[in-house]
């Protein structure tokens, strides 16, 4: 009796734990996948003890599922995906050819047990992608100097591209060095040295990378760069003062005498040119000087951020001086011969003076 329960229970465990060991898994399934885009890949999912139930791959992306096919039988209409099933190895096989950025994601194997239960295994797949940099970056900025600015950067792409700084020219960058990795560039303290184009270079080793050039502006107040203090000229001569202001943005520019602002008339003539790199060149010339009009010159450049200026003194000198006075019709009572010469000589140093 007794021995006849003890063989009863031994039957009923072992049959338990056959069922048990019957119990549907997902033996196996491919490692993540890095590929390039065009490219052909296969995922696998391998299972055991699943004969009767239902093998589907799908793609999940957040909470949206994509039912790619089930057993053998495929369910999205792409003909880049097809599914093979080897019934020796248990395995489903999900080819996709002609891979685009898109396939990159979730690839999920299941196996349906009952309306509540599932068995799930996932393989990620990786499409290489070159990078592209993103519209949230900086496109260019304009500060001024003392304060302190930033410059971002970000971009997509496969594997995630890493992201460095250079400047126009390899100038140096406000953290030192020529290069600087990260996505943000902090300038501290900015100085008109600052100024330029940067380039954001976004790389991971596909393609040949990406590259955003930013520009940067530094408004300062005007400086006067290059000026004579000393001038001189004889009566009845031309005379012409110059004054080289670096400012940003371009300063105006007004002359002075005696605390009066000069203008354009039969005794002056102002110009002001304006050259790249915030340079402004500007010249009064006085047509033929009247003892009235020796003194002081004052050139004052002023922009939103300040004023500067610098004072010149006109003196009376015995002899005409060239330049500015070195035209024919000043070299009155010489002979042509010394005229000719000093024209020679005179144009020689004009060439050399005037830029
Ligand atoms: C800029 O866009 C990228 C995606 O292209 C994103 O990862 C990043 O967080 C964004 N940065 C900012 C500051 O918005
Ligand atoms: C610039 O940044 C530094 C360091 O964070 C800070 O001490 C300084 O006050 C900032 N200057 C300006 C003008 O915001
Ligand atoms: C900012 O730069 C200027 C010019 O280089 C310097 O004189 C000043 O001390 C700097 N200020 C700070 C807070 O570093
Ligand atoms: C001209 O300026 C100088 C200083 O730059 C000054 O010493 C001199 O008195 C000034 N002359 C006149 C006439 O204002």
């Amino acid at each position: 009796m007794t021995n006849l329960y003890t063989a009863c229970c031994l039957v009923l465990w072992c049959a338990a734990s056959a069922l048990a060991q019957q119990q549907p898994t997902i033996s196996y399934i491919s490692q993540p996948k890095t590929v390039s885009i065009g490219d052909t890949v296969d995922l696998d999912c391998s299972v055991q003890y699943a004969y009767d139930f239902p093998v589907l791959w799908v793609k999940v992306k957040n909470d949206d599922v994509m039912f790619i096919s089930t057993g053998s039988s495929q369910i999205v209409p792409d003909q880049r995906f097809s599914i093979r099933h080897d019934a020796t190895t248990s395995s489903y096989t999900l080819q996709i050819t002609k891979l685009q950025e898109t396939d990159g994601g979730i690839y999920q194997c299941r196996v349906i047990l009952g309306q509540v239960s599932i068995l799930t295994k996932d393989v990620r797949l990786f499409v290489r992608v070159p990078p592209v940099i993103s519209d949230n970056s900086t496109r260019s900025i304009i500060t001024s100097t003392g304060k302190n600015a930033t410059l971002e950067c970000f971009a997509r792409g496969q594997p995630k591209p890493r992201i460095s700084w250079r400047r126009e020219n390899n100038n140096l960058l406000p953290t030192g060095g020529s290069v600087y990795r990260g996505n943000v560039l902090h300038i501290f303290n900015v100085t008109k040295n600052d100024r330029g184009i940067y380039y954001c270079i976004a790389e991971n080793q596909v393609g040949k990378g990406a590259r955003k050039n930013i520009g940067v502006e530094v408004e300062f107040p005007p400086v006067v760069v290059a000026d004579r203090r000393h001038y001189s000229q004889a009566i009845n001569y031309p005379v012409e003062f110059q004054c080289q202001i670096e400012a940003y943005p371009t300063p105006s520019v007004v002359w002075l005498k005696d605390g009066y602002q000069l203008h354009t008339n039969q005794h002056y003539k102002i110009s002001i040119m304006n050259s790249g790199h915030e340079l402004t060149t500007t010249m009064l010339r006085v047509h033929a000087v009247e003892r009235s009009q020796l003194g002081n010159y004052t050139c004052r450049a002023i922009n939103k951020l300040g004023t500067s200026e610098k004072i010149m003194t006109l003196v009376e000198s015995d002899s005409v001086v060239c330049p500015p006075a070195c035209d024919s019709q000043y070299l009155s009572g010489s002979s042509s011969i010394r005229a000719a010469v000093t024209l020679l000589a005179v144009g020689l140093l004009c060439t050399r003076t005037v830029p």
